[in-house]
């Protein structure tokens, strides 16, 4: 059989990560979670207070970034390690989230990490989820998924991932969050949130997650 990446694009809160961590386990695969990436330099620059008009101060700090992913046995998921620390809950943190999309979209920031994540994929038999994968990072990818759902499911369901962890948010909070951070990632410049023609359209709306797992698996067992 041979490997193949598997590009999850599509809306925040859609399910993408629960689906490709699932996904790739089932493969035996690498799970890269591109979205930590992007909230790791966003922590990095918050914390250190950079401009993101500057692109010598954001190349400086990008060059003093190193961004890890380890494995934890006891919560059976990869955590996010931003130059040696574990940055897994802070990253997920809805300051984060109102911060990101605008890192993201400067292009300094997206070059560096695709040629990361390039890299990191470059052997196959990965399973990567962010917003363009299919386009920009791996336009040869053998299968290609788009997700989307309805933008309340998509809220209550985030709310619920953070109530899990303790963080209450109003689920007004939410909408406007997703809301701004989808018109930011499909109109910026670089490599925008669109998708892919030749993916398939996976809506959540009214599946489950093993629906959705079962959908990409056969996908891909087909591709192998
Ligand atoms: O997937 P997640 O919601 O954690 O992603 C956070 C943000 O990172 C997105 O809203 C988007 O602005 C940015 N992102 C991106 N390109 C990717 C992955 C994430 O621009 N490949």
């Amino acid at each position: 059989m041979k490997k193949i990446i598997v590009a999850i694009d599509g809306y925040s809160a859609c399910g993408k990560s629960t689906t490709a961590k699932k996904v790739a386990e089932k493969l035996k695969y690498a799970y890269i979670d591109t979205g930590a990436m992007y909230r790791a330099v966003t922590l990095y620059f918050h914390q250190n207070y950079i401009t993101l008009t500057d692109p010598r101060q954001v190349n400086d700090a990008l060059q003093k970034i190193n961004i890890q992913f380890k494995y934890n046995s006891k919560t059976n998921a990869s955590e996010t390690y931003l130059n040696g620390l574990n940055v897994e809950e802070e990253i997920r943190k809805m300051y984060i989230s109102e911060r990101v999309s605008e890192v993201s979209a400067v292009p300094e920031v997206r070059k560096a990490l695709v040629t990361l994540q390039q890299k990191v994929g470059h052997k196959r038999g990965i399973v990567m989820d962010g917003r363009d994968i299919g386009t920009t990072v791996f336009p040869d990818a053998e299968l290609k998924i788009f997700m989307n759902a309805d933008m309340n499911v998509r809220a209550y369901r985030r709310q619920q991932e953070l109530m899990a962890k303790g963080d209450m948010v109003d689920l007004e909070d939410i909408i406007e969050n997703l809301k701004h951070r989808d018109l930011l990632d499909t109109t910026r410049k670089e490599s925008p949130l669109v998708q892919s023609p030749d993916s398939y359209l996976l809506d959540t709306t009214y599946i489950t997650i093993e629906e959705q797992i079962e959908f990409v698996v056969n996908l891909a067992i087909s591709k192998m």
